[in-house]
């Protein structure tokens, strides 16, 4: 048994681990409570009777997105803060991990498409009109990405946190405004209706915004910091259609071509999502380089 120094006394460990005494509580710290694990762990709740087998797989697969979208909003938002502070890199390392927790989102897919279209059927009616469709978190990830919709906030007045945080979400800077703005502060000629707009617009491609890209990729060496920003933000824009995609083709093997049920035309709508691009002009720009 080794002897702790007073800094790892003080800093209790989160698992009592192999032989770790069970008292460890008094020491401040232990696995079960810090992680809630009680609450986290009582929160599948089946509403099929007799319970479906297939539930459980349902409902976990939707709370372990939620807790990822979770972690990438706390994320972007870091990153908004980072940006609005002239922060460069401190946004590219934050921007980079919800690189990586996007890859998880997508890979995540896999397990769903293991619930087969009879197992689904069996238990699809019990949901009612619940859908995806109606996640907060989402909804405001997609707003701090910049694909603002007015018309979806009245959705969430049965619950004030989630319509004020979309409210918001919807009237503030998303995050390549914030960039923009960045842009424009360290002397990048972007147009002047790119750094002051109605936030709850969604953003509209600007020329003007190509242009100042274009002065970027071809001067990387000059402006590196800027350039990573923004091949972190195309990567960002690559992995959530990756997401969407999956997510359309998982819903396709499952439901086919029936109805959502949030009323939607099911896959035809999540198709027609494939189109949205947060940075279109970090995709135009690349149209320009080279003779
Ligand atoms: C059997 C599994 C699933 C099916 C059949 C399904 C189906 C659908 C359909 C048809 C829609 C369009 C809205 C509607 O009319 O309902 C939708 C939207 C959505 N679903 Fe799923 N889904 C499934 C699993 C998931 C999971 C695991 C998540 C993770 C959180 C999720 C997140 C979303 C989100 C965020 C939307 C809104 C997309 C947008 O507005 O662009 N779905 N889903």
């Amino acid at each position: 048994m080794t002897t702790k120094t007073g800094e790892e006394k003080q800093a209790a460990p989160i698992s009592a681990g192999r032989g770790g005494d069970a008292d460890s509580s008094s020491r401040g710290v232990r696995y079960d409570t810090y992680l809630q694990l009680d609450t986290l762990l009582s929160a599948q709740k089946p509403v099929t009777e007799p319970e479906h087998h297939d539930e459980m797989l349902f409902i976990i697969q939707h709370q372990v997105a939620e807790l990822w979208f979770k972690l990438v909003l706390h994320e972007i938002e870091a990153a908004i803060e980072c940006l609005k502070q002239d922060e460069l890199a401190r946004s590219i390392k934050t921007l980079s991990r919800v690189t990586v927790v996007q890859r998880q989102l997508t890979a995540q897919w896999d397990v769903l498409a293991t619930l087969t279209p009879k197992a689904y059927a069996e238990f699809r009616d019990r949901l009612g009109t619940a859908s995806g469709f109606q996640s907060p978190q989402y909804r405001v990830l997609e707003f701090k990405l910049g694909n603002k919709a007015r018309d979806l906030v009245p959705m969430f007045r049965h619950h004030l946190e989630y319509y004020r945080q979309l409210k918001r979400a919807l009237e503030s800077p998303s995050l390549y405004d914030e960039f923009l703005r960045y842009l424009y502060r360290v002397g990048h000629r972007v147009p002047l209706e790119r750094v002051e707009r109605d936030w709850s617009e969604r953003y509209e491609h600007h020329p003007g915004v190509v242009d100042v890209f274009q002065v970027i990729y071809e001067h990387p060496d000059e402006y590196w910091a800027a350039y990573e920003v923004c091949e972190r933000l195309v990567d960002i824009e690559i992995n959530f259609q990756a997401w969407r995609f999956h997510h359309m083709k998982t819903v396709e093997r499952i439901i086919g071509f029936k109805a959502g049920t949030a009323g939607t035309a099911g896959v035809k709508f999540l198709k027609k999502a494939l189109d949205v691009s947060f940075f279109p002009e970090l995709t135009e720009v690349r149209t320009r380089i080279g003779p």
